[in-house]
């Protein structure tokens, strides 16, 4: 049994078996896990994995890091939620360090998820625009979340399937070309959003000249350059946000996952100059960036400055993908290893669902990205010899295999 002891058992009825009854079925779990250090995790019959999933990129520090621990028992012990009718004091700190390692000059809105604070670009960009530019141009293969708006920017028609009629005002281009980017843009557009690494997408990180490129153009029409951070902030690819890796600049940006590293926090992130754009009442939501998600976000940044994690991830990211690239050679089944920092993708010449479960059956937790894309995001803490780990079990799955799915 797991941490849910005898007594607080509703019934006998298994997990599984509950999930059945009880949930709605929109996902198809892999398994139960009961526990988690680091970057081990374990299943309730003791079986122990190396996670390469972090969460989906969400564990910044690992699982059960004593900092996210001491930072969630001190503020709940203190004070957990008062809503955005009072100052709280993380809330205020988290802002101010946010705009410090995104360097300086830049305000927050804080919620609750990737796609509340992509809503919250959206609301900014239709907010400036006026009521006249009101489209939003996006990527195709793009992801940006699951809610209506942000369902419809998404680059991918398998998430809008039922969902009609969709919100107006998205159009898709295809990602790379600046000359299908240009040709979109009309006196009705009011923004371009896309993710400097698309994630869901497949890994594919977006070449530096193309983002420099769009955010000329974003500059001679006067559009805003919205980036979706929400997999590739915070540490990720290596800098704190991989627009800084880029060079690249935008107006806002959004983030999520590895800001809370567990604890569910998003932010929408401005530049100080359109700071009024969304004045009061024009948006608002009851939990963001109360005082126990803001505190835990806090001690995730102070950890990530504090114990080097940029470099790491720089380092040992490079490494992987070194080591991964090199694998090509002995394993016919791979096409292609993609990635900045701790966010790759190795493109297979087949399906990769099996795949995935052979390394769960040896022991390694891996996800896809798309049909043929194996994705690993995990926690930036991931050491070297659990890199050569994952390694060995991945050369031992895929080098087996032949090429074209022989
Ligand atoms: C780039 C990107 N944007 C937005 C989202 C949506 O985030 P959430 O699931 O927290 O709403 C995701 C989630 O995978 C994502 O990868």
């Amino acid at each position: 049994m797991s941490i849910v002891d005898e007594e607080t058992m509703l019934t006998s009825q298994s997990t599984e078996e509950l999930y059945r009854e009880h949930m709605l079925p929109t996902y198809a779990p892999w398994m139960t896990l009961v526990r988690g250090d680091g970057c081990y995790v374990w299943d309730a019959d003791g079986n122990r994995y190396l996670d390469l999933v972090g969460g989906i990129a969400v564990n910044t520090l690992g699982h059960a890091h004593p900092a996210i621990q001491e930072a969630i028992v001190n503020q709940a012990g203190r004070l957990m939620h008062v809503s955005n009718l009072f100052y709280n004091e993380p809330q205020a700190q988290l802002a101010a360090e946010l705009s410090r390692v995104a360097g300086g000059g830049w305000c927050s809105f804080f919620c609750n998820s990737g796609a509340e604070a992509n809503e919250g670009l959206i609301k900014l960009a239709r907010r400036w625009g006026g009521g006249t530019r009101f489209e939003v141009i996006t990527l195709k293969q793009s992801f940006h979340g699951r809610t209506l708006a942000t369902l419809t920017a998404t680059g991918q028609d398998k998430v809008k399937v039922g969902f009609d009629p969709l919100p107006a005002g998205f159009i898709h281009v295809e990602a790379g070309s600046i000359e299908a980017l240009k040709a979109a843009v009309s006196d009705r557009t009011a923004a371009v959003l896309l993710e400097v690494v698309q994630g869901e997408g497949g890994v594919r990180p977006m070449p530096h000249e193309y983002l420099r490129a769009v955010r000329a153009l974003c500059d001679e029409r006067g559009l805003l350059l919205l980036f979706d951070e929400v997999q590739t902030g915070m540490g990720r690819t290596g800098h704190w946000f991989a627009w800084q890796g880029a060079g690249v600049q935008p107006d806002a940006f959004s983030l999520a996952k590895g800001l809370g590293g567990g604890i569910p926090i998003g932010a929408v992130m401005v530049k100080a100059a359109l700071r009024d754009v969304l004045s009061v009442g024009s948006h608002a939501t009851t939990f963001g960036g109360n005082p126990l998600c803001s505190s835990v976000a806090l001690s995730v940044l102070r950890t990530i400055e504090k114990e080097g994690i940029l470099e790491h991830v720089q380092r040992e990211g490079a490494w992987f993908r070194e080591q991964l690239t090199a694998l090509k050679a002995r394993c016919a089944c791979i096409r292609e290893v993609r990635g900045v920092g701790f966010m790759i993708g190795v493109e297979l010449d087949r399906p990769v669902a099996p795949i995935l479960a052979e390394l769960r059956r040896r022991g390694l937790l891996l996800l896809p990205a798309g049909e043929r894309v194996l994705r690993m995001v995990p926690a930036l803490v991931l050491r070297h010899e659990q890199i050569s780990e994952s390694l060995e079990m991945l050369e031992s799955v895929l080098a087996p295999l032949g090429a074209d799915g022989l």
